[in-house]
């Protein structure tokens, strides 16, 4: 087997919270894993050696929220957005429309363009979700393209009630059917509970019939009002709540208390023109944060994890330290994920080299293509 040890490493960035920075360092890989990190000074030999030249390594981004199974395009809800039109979710069934017309075979060729896009920008782990298909055989379909793209799918048959359907027979189906049909494809069940797509009750049905059905669970909760989905993702235990804009201190206390993550959407807040989720507060309440896109033709077509950890740290607060973690060791958190997100003996061997001589720059350089080498699984791309 191959040994490669990349050195000359300005700033190691490890995202293991034993010894998150090293300074002048060097990581050694084997068999795609990494298999030694240290000071350059200290470095073992191996068969072949990158030198960094002084930049930063960072783990591979770990973007868990995305969706990325879709057909169409919502150019004019942007701009009608952008002239004053608030945002509501309802554009989404525009997207189901579109996403049942296409064919299988062109929305896994658009589906996969964006995964290839995210791994030039240093995504190495994508969470795909469905969700634009809401009948039985579009989610199943959306989610065995997703299978091909990804370990982490998930379920969101609860996305909205279809045009043509009524919201308790919808429910009935999506708890009943649908996710027996989808449940082979996926790992995860997701809910958009929110005032317009589904309530507490509903929610809690569709996810308690999912974890019945061996999936782990994660929520949209609280995006555009207060409501009971974060309270409802710490109770269900959930992996990850997500978006967690408009929360009260009960809400903020139910995470801090519980091990689910929350994962903020900054690119959502940025397109939707809406106030972003108050990080410091969750942080400073000892939650653990994760940073995601959010990436669908709606409320946030970006797949660019450092466009929201700059956006992290200008609009949020975040330190560039606290935006990164939570951009590679949050996401792997709120994936459940232990092989990714840092640069440890044994974790699987996705890192970033920079264009920079530190992460900060991701924030301090907004918009400016900082990726020069990405690693996944230990192969250079
Ligand atoms: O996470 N909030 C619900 N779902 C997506 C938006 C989907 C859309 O507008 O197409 C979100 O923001
Ligand atoms: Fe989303």
């Amino acid at each position: 087997m191959t040994t490669t040890l990349i050195d000359g490493i300005g700033l190691l960035y490890t995202g293991d919270p034993e010894r998150e920075e090293i300074p002048d360092a060097a990581l050694l890989i084997e068999d795609g894993l990494v298999a030694w990190t240290g000071p350059a000074a200290q470095a073992p030999d191996a068969d072949e050696r990158v030198d960094a030249a002084g930049r930063a390594v960072i783990p591979g981004f770990v973007d868990s929220h995305a969706h990325l199974v879709f057909a169409g395009d919502r150019t004019a809800e942007f701009q009608a957005r952008m002239s004053g039109e608030p945002y509501t979710g309802g554009g989404i069934r525009t997207t189901v429309a579109a996403t049942r017309r296409a064919s299988e075979a062109e929305l896994a060729t658009r589906a996969r363009a964006l995964v290839t896009e995210m791994l030039a920008q240093g995504t190495t782990t994508v969470e795909i979700k469905s969700g634009y298909g809401l009948s039985v055989e579009h989610e199943r379909r959306s989610l065995e393209i997703a299978t091909g793209l990804t370990d982490e799918t998930t379920f969101l048959g609860a996305h909205v009630v279809p045009a043509d359907m009524d919201a308790d027979s919808y429910v009935r189906l999506v708890a009943g059917e649908m996710l027996e049909a989808c449940a082979p494809y996926a790992k995860w069940v997701d809910v958009f509970c929110e005032r317009g797509a589904f309530d507490g009750d509903q929610t809690r049905e569709i996810l308690a019939a999912g974890l019945k059905a061996g999936l782990g669970v994660r929520v949209h909760a609280n995006q555009l009002t207060e409501g009971p989905g974060v309270r409802i993702a710490c109770e269900l235990g959930a992996a990850s709540a997500d978006h967690c804009t408009h929360l009260t201190p009960g809400d903020v206390e139910a995470l801090s208390s519980s091990g689910t993550v929350a994962t903020l959407l900054p690119g959502a807040e940025f397109s939707t023109r809406s106030p972003y989720p108050d990080a410091r507060g969750l942080i400073d309440a000892g939650v653990t944060v994760a940073l995601a896109t959010d990436c669908n033709p709606g409320s946030s077509f970006t797949s660019s994890m450092a466009f929201c950890v700059a956006l992290a740290v200008r609009e949020m607060r975040m330190t560039p330290l606290e935006a990164v973690r939570a951009a590679t060791y949050g996401g792997a958190r709120a994936l459940r994920r232990t092989d990714v997100g840092w640069l440890r003996r044994g974790a699987r061997a996705d890192l970033v080299v920079l264009d920079a001589p530190s992460y900060v720059h991701l924030a301090y350089r907004p918009g400016v293509p900082l990726v020069h080498q990405v690693f996944h699984g230990g192969l250079l791309l």
